[in-house]
């Protein structure tokens, strides 16, 4: 035992440190670009994520069913040059090449979803249950878990069975509930022996408002004002059978969890001194990600959608909302259906208020929010049109989620940045600073007080980009999809997404800094390997046309135009600094 006056010294010194290290915290609160070194709570899991239909190609293979990506995908003019899914990085032939990838990363677990055709061809369970597809989750499984990592299973991204839809009207029709229960259900009981964390849906706002509102995603509808938030109801309803069918029929033997992974981005107040500004940001979180959270933690939607929506409605002289409504009984259902909730967050805006008209034809879930969304053009936008790289938000989006559904346990599911290029790049630098500032408000909210416990990079491998095609890369592993094969190779943020796992967190200020420096020598000798395996491929490709008169000019332009002008381009500017260097000397 210490002696009295020590331990009171010992005291006094742990108070003065706790105290500096809570203000050197609380600095970072009004400083949007500090960074805070430190280190994630121990057992913290670090994983990074995939989707059937992105990457596991094989779309027609071993009796699996289509689905809605499958139909829509090769209609013309739906995906960005007409690309599909259909091999996409043939993940489906590459469970060891992928699960050593991720052993590479050292990762905790890796998430990835099951395809709902590849199990249950039509959709319907007593149709028909391919074995085949349940030999192919098997492997993957059992192969994770001999190397140690835990799979996170998602049972819905995003690819219905076409059956379903063309039967029915797929999420439109309250039939899906029961056939997703079955789906789920099949799932629990050929592998929940192994699974422990189970993700319902993943971001059903895209499914309700990209793929019923807008069309522009799987199955293409455009039932304006009303399908998004039809869609929305039954896919809550089917999140919440799920659970419930878990938690009475599996969670006994299996000890495992449900969860929901929903997307938000972060809207911020135009003017933080302005209410209808402040009232309008906070309308914009509440349609995202409230919509769905709102339901499955308190059991009803955000108020502010019932009156916004209800008086919308009313001006548009419906008799009922156009936002459907659940009975007492659904309600207690519905609420505190989520052991864990899955957060996929990629970006924030800028929202100010704004009164759209309240006319019939242009109803719709957009206008419906009276509000305008704007973005700061010094945001950094590497990649996608809609993802400009604005870490803090996601800081106040995670305590937004610990203030509104009472703390729960979360697991970000999804959180990464593209890249728009057709020519070939392994040094991106943007991407380690993109993962290097929002892990960063990611401890900054645990520190907060949020309950964040895994976090999973989006995305392990580049990968089919839904209506983007293969023109958005989000991998940390490149994939050379102009070859057969479809090899992978690391970017340089694989070597520093690396040494953050390896660390669990930030030590100091020199470290990090190495890490960014050595990552990104490291990216240019696979660089140049992968150029010369390009060229390679390239030539390879040049005989192949040349011996099928019948390729599409479309495959010229994407194989050999692009490759060639990239090349090009690269040798021009290499002899161009030559010839400046030596007028220089
Ligand atoms: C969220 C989707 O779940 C995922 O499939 C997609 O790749 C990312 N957004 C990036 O767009």
């Amino acid at each position: 035992m210490l002696p009295r006056c020590e331990a009171s010294v010992c005291h006094v010194l742990m108070l003065v440190l706790c105290l500096s290290a809570a203000e050197d915290f609380d600095w970072t609160k009004n400083n949007h670009g500090a960074f805070y070194y430190g280190t994630f709570p121990a057992g913290f899991s670090w994983g990074a994520g995939s989707s059937a239909y992105q990457t596991e190609g094989a779309w027609d293979k071993d009796g699996k069913g289509l689905s809605i990506w499958d139909v829509f995908s090769h209609k013309k003019g739906k995906i960005l040059l007409n690309e599909t899914g259909d091999s996409s990085c043939e993940g489906y032939y590459k469970i060891k090449d992928d699960v050593s990838l991720i052993k590479e990363l050292k990762l905790n677990h890796y998430r990835f979803s099951i395809s709902w055709p590849r199990l249950i061809p039509t959709g319907i369970k007593s149709d028909h249950i391919n074995e085949k597809g349940i030999q192919y989750y098997d492997q993957l499984i059992d192969h994770l878990l001999e190397n140690k990592i835990t799979p996170i299973v998602t049972l819905y991204h995003w690819d219905l069975p076409q059956v379903l839809q063309e039967k029915y009207g797929g999420w439109q029709n309250i039939s899906m509930v029961n056939h997703f229960n079955e789906f789920a259900n099949l799932c629990f009981e050929r592998f929940g022996n192994r699974i422990k964390y189970w993700i319902t849906f993943n971001n059903p706002w895209s499914v309700a408002v990209e793929g019923y509102e807008t069309g522009e995603h799987a199955p293409g509808l455009k039932l304006r004002g009303m399908g998004a938030y039809r869609a929305a109801h039954n896919i809550i309803k089917a999140h919440a059978k799920v659970w419930h069918t878990y938690d009475t029929q599996w969670r006994g033997k299996q000890k495992g969890m449900v969860g929901i992974s929903l997307s938000g981005d972060w809207g911020e107040p135009v003017d933080i001194s302005n209410q209808k500004d402040i009232e309008a940001a906070e309308r914009y979180v509440q349609f995202y990600l409230g919509w769905f959270a709102t339901p499955i933690f308190h059991g009803d939607y955000p108020q502010v959608m019932k009156d916004f929506v209800g008086r919308k409605s009313a001006q548009q002289g419906l008799g009922t909302s156009r936002l459907p409504t659940f009975s007492p009984q659904e309600k207690s259902y519905i609420k505190g259906t989520c052991d864990f909730l899955g957060i996929g967050h990629f970006t924030t805006r800028y929202i100010t208020q704004k009164n759209n008209p309240s006319d019939r034809s242009s109803s719709s879930y957009f206008t419906d929010r009276d509000l305008a969304e704007l973005v700061d053009p010094r945001w950094p936008d590497p990649g996608s049109e809609w993802l400009y790289s604005v870490p803090w938000g996601f800081r106040r989006l995670l305590n937004f989620v610990k203030t509104q559904y009472g703390n729960p346990m979360i697991y970000v599911t999804e959180n990464g940045v593209s890249e728009k290029m057709s020519c070939t790049e392994l040094c991106d630098e943007w991407r380690i600073q993109y993962f290097k500032e929002y892990i960063n408000e990611m401890l900054k909210a645990i520190k907060d007080g949020v309950n964040v416990k895994g976090y999973t990079a989006w995305s392990l491998l580049d990968k089919f980009e839904w209506d983007e095609g293969y023109s958005e890369r989000f991998g940390l592993y490149y994939v050379d999809f102009r070859n057969r094969n479809k090899p992978r190779y690391p970017k340089a943020s694989v070597q520093f997404y690396k040494r953050v796992i390896a660390s669990n967190g930030f030590p100091n200020q020199r470290e990090v800094e190495n890490w960014r420096r050595k990552a990104v020598e490291t990216c240019s000798s696979s660089n140049q390997l992968l150029a010369a395996e390009e060229q390679r491929s390239t030539a390879a490709n040049i005989l192949r046309l040349i011996h099928d008169p019948l390729t599409s000019h479309m495959e010229m332009v994407t194989e050999i135009v692009v490759p060639t002008v990239c090349t090009l381009s690269i040798l021009l500017s290499a002899i161009f600094l030559m010839f400046l260097l030596r007028r220089r000397n």
